[in-house]
C-alpha cells in the first residue's frame, strides 16, 4: 500500500491532520490578520479544514493537496459550506503547480512536500506579496537538541530570518494535543479493518499503526514538540 493510501485510511475522520486543536488554529488565523481581500495559498491542504476557516474570515483560498480523496472532502466540505467561491482546491504535487501571488503562504505539517522546511519556505516566501504573511507548521525537539531530522524550534526560527520572515507569532501543541491527534490515528485504523477483514493489506495497516502508536509512546511522546511559526517579510 502507498503511503497516499495509508494516510487515506489513517487521517479519514481528521478535520485537522495536525496536532494543532480548532482554537489554537483560529489563534493562528488571528496572528496573520486574515480578513476580505488576502489570497492565501496553503500547501498539503489535506481535507481542508483550514482553507475552510480562512475562506470564512473572508479570505480566498488556494489549497494544494496530493491525495485525491482528502481533495475531494476539501471540495465537498468548501461546498457544504457555501464556499466555493472563495475555496479552490488544486490537486497534484505542490511542486507542480505554479504559484503566482498571495497575501499570505501557509504550509501546516507539509514542507516535506516542497523538498523540506528550509526549501519550503524559500518556495512560499518566493509567492509573496511586500510585507505578505506566513505560517509553517512543523515539528522540532522539545529540549533544544538539533539533529538533521529533528531541529530546535529557535533553528527553525533562524532558518525563518535567513529568508527574510520576521517571525511575530508561535502557536505549539501540548501533549493533550499530540495525544488527541495519534489517538483519531489508531481509531481510524481500528475501525477500518474491523470493516475490511478480508482486504490484502489489513495486517500491514495494522502492524504499521500499532508500530507507530508503540514509537509515539515510548519514544516520541514529550519529546517530539509541533509549532506553528507566523511571520511576516521584513
Ligand atoms: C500532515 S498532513 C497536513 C494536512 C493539512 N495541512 C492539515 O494540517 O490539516 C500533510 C498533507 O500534505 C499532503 N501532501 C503530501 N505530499 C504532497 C505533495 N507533494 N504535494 C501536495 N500535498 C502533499 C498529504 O497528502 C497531506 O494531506
Amino acid at each position: 500500500m502507498s503511503d497516499i493510501d495509508y494516510f487515506s485510511i489513517v487521517e479519514s475522520t481528521h478535520d485537522i491532520q495536525n496536532p494543532s486543536s480548532p482554537a489554537k488554529l483560529r489563534e493562528v488565523a488571528e496572528h496573520l490578520e486574515i480578513g476580505a481581500g488576502d489570497q492565501v495559498l496553503d500547501v498539503g491542504s489535506g481535507r481542508g479544514w483550514w482553507a475552510a476557516e480562512l475562506a470564512a474570515m473572508g479570505a480566498e483560498v488556494v489549497g494544494l493537496e496530493i491525495n485525491d480523496e482528502f481533495v475531494a472532502a476539501a471540495r465537498k466540505r468548501a461546498d457544504g459550506a457555501g464556499l466555493t467561491d472563495r475555496v479552490r482546491h488544486v490537486a497534484g504535487p505542490a511542486l507542480d503547480f505554479e504559484p503566482g501571488t498571495y497575501t499570505v503562504a501557509t504550509c501546516l505539517g507539509a514542507s516535506f512536500a516542497l523538498g523540506g522546511y528550509r526549501a519550503a519556505l524559500e518556495w512560499m516566501v518566493a509567492t509573496l506579496v511586500e510585507r505578505g504573511r506566513i505560517a509553517i507548521g512543523d515539528v522540532h525537539s522539545v529540549d533544544g537538541s538539533s539533529t538533521e531530522d529533528l531541529p530546535s524550534l529557535i533553528e527553525l526560527v533562524h532558518i525563518a530570518e535567513e529568508f527574510g520572515v520576521e517571525v511575530t507569532g508561535v502557536v505549539s501543541a501540548s501533549v493533550d494535543d499530540w495525544d488527541r491527534y495519534e489517538s483519531g490515528h489508531w481509531k481510524n485504523v481500528h475501525s477500518w479493518v474491523k470493516r475490511n477483514p478480508d482486504h490484502p493489506d489489513r495486517h500491514t495497516v495494522l502492524a504499521d499503526s500499532r508500530r507507530f502508536r508503540n514509537d509515539y509512546l515510548t519514544r516520541e511522546r514529550g519529546s517530539i514538540g509541533w509549532s506553528i511559526l507566523v511571520g511576516e517579510l521584513k
